[in-house]
């Protein structure tokens, strides 16, 4: 098989969103905090009536529907997510009726925000693995990040997004690859009673900053010696990252040019972990930041953090926005808590066939239309709705959702029930 990689890629997020700068005030925090101090714009908002299984039924429909795609053409679904609703009936089995083909491999990944990339990286190995004939394989990244009252509450944030992967594909997997993995203890979801993670968002900003440097190390390393040509930061035409909010990614791309050159002069007398170093840092690649990465970040500055999804939004913000020519290389930057990180690179191509195209795939995605299409609500609804959630979650038997489904788009899913068994029952607007 060659030039395996993406055909085709495919975002969902809520149709209702709300202001960060009116969440600032509702929740009495200084004005800036949230726009400025974590760099984020705006939050989408999943209400009682949607879920991880809904989220994947409506993606995972839109892309078999845009592109013409049979259950028959599929072997692989795999699916990346942390918003567990079950501890054993893995989402896959939910979402295989949009497939209508029983005969198909795969299953859920979890690892907090790393699901998605490692549901990704098997669809690739499947797609190169010659015993698997030219079929295709899918993978579904989806999730809603809630987080209790407090300061992690603004990076809340849901999303979804559904990749078709498989052989001429317009942006192949470009083979280069690092991993950097801890045992840690920054984000984890202990108690089943609530959909919240504990989270200490300090020593999650740190095992973030210490996997990015264990990952840049290894894939410059291994990109120089399979390539023989040098890698700095500012190498791949664009960057795209994982995205818990924007000054974490800002922060840590600064850094990459510290990795590439710690006895540079300029940053000689600073302590990386200093507020000065962050500020000079940030400076000095501002340009470079907002040409490789602006596109991709604008997604989750609006959408928020969608944690196993975010750099598969990111990605979608790229392909949507730049001029992606043939041969360009992108680097991918995914780190889930707990912890593991991955990064890895993706290549421009110009297709044989066109069924599948970059331009195809441009124009159906329709992210910045979506984005601009949303309904926005009082920043009060986000406690409102988060409040609804903890109550599905508390008490699931029997739930029916308080919220009314009037302002979904039409072709999404939504959770219409949870029976006295637990099972829930979906329907499609
Ligand atoms: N105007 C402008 N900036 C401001 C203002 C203001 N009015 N008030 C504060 N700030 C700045 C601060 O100076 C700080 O800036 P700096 O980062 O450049 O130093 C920034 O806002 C953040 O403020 P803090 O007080 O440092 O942090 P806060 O208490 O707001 O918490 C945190 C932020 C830790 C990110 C929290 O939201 C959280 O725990 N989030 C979840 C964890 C997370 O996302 N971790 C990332 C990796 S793991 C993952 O993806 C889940």
């Amino acid at each position: 098989p060659q030039n395996v990689g993406i055909l085709a890629i495919e975002p969902y997020f809520p149709s209702t969103y709300l202001e960060q700068s009116e969440l600032e005030s509702h929740n009495g925090a200084s004005a800036g905090k949230y726009t400025i101090g974590l760099g984020q714009a705006q939050m989408s908002l999943c209400t009682d009536n949607e879920d991880p299984t809904s989220m994947g039924l409506t993606v995972l429909t839109s892309l078999l529907k845009k592109y013409d795609i049979k259950g028959s053409e599929i072997g692989r679904l795999e699916i990346g997510t942390e918003t567990l609703t079950d501890k054993s009936k893995s989402l896959k089995t939910s979402l295989l009726r949009a497939l209508g083909n029983p005969n198909v491999e795969g299953a859920t990944n979890l690892n907090a925000c790393y699901g998605g990339t490692a549901a990704f990286l098997n669809c690739v190995n499947y797609c190169t693995n010659p015993y698997n004939k030219g079929k295709k394989a899918i993978c579904v990244i989806v999730d809603i990040a809630a987080y209790a009252r407090g300061a992690a509450r603004p990076t809340s944030g849901s999303g979804a997004v559904a990749v078709l992967v498989g052989e001429d594909s317009w942006l192949k997997f470009g083979g280069v690859k690092a991993s950097w993995t801890e045992d840690v203890w920054d984000f984890y979801k202990a108690d089943h009673e609530v959909e919240y993670p504990q989270v200490d968002g300090k020593v999650s900003q740190e095992c973030y900053f210490r996997s990015l440097r264990g990952c840049y190390e290894g894939f410059r390393k291994e990109y120089e010696a399979r390539t023989s040509k040098p890698f700095a930061f500012s190498s791949p035409a664009y960057w795209v990252f994982h995205a818990p909010y924007n000054k974490l990614v800002r922060k840590s791309f600064s850094r990459l040019q510290y990795y590439d050159d710690p006895a540079a002069p300029w940053c000689a007398e600073l302590d990386i972990k200093s507020r000065d170093y962050d500020k000079l840092a940030q400076k000095r690649v501002e340009k470079e930041f907002n040409k490789k990465m602006g596109k991709g970040l604008e997604v989750s500055r609006r959408i928020g953090n969608t944690y196993a999804a975010s750099v598969f939004m990111g990605l979608c913000g790229v392909v949507e926005g730049e001029d992606l020519k043939a041969d360009k290389e992108l680097a991918v930057f995914s780190y889930g808590s707990g912890s593991i990180a991955t990064m890895y690179n993706l290549v421009v191509r110009e297709t044989d066939g066109d069924r599948f195209t970059l331009v195809k795939c441009r124009e159906r995605m329709k992210l910045k239309e979506r984005l601009q299409a949303r309904v926005k609500v009082g920043a009060e609804e986000l406690d409102l709705a988060l409040d609804c959630r903890e109550l599905m979650h508390s008490s699931p038997k029997g739930y029916s959702p308080l919220y009314p489904t009037q302002s979904l788009w039409e072709g999404t899913y939504f959770l219409q029930g949870i029976d006295d068994k637990f099972r829930r029952s979906y329907g499609v607007k």
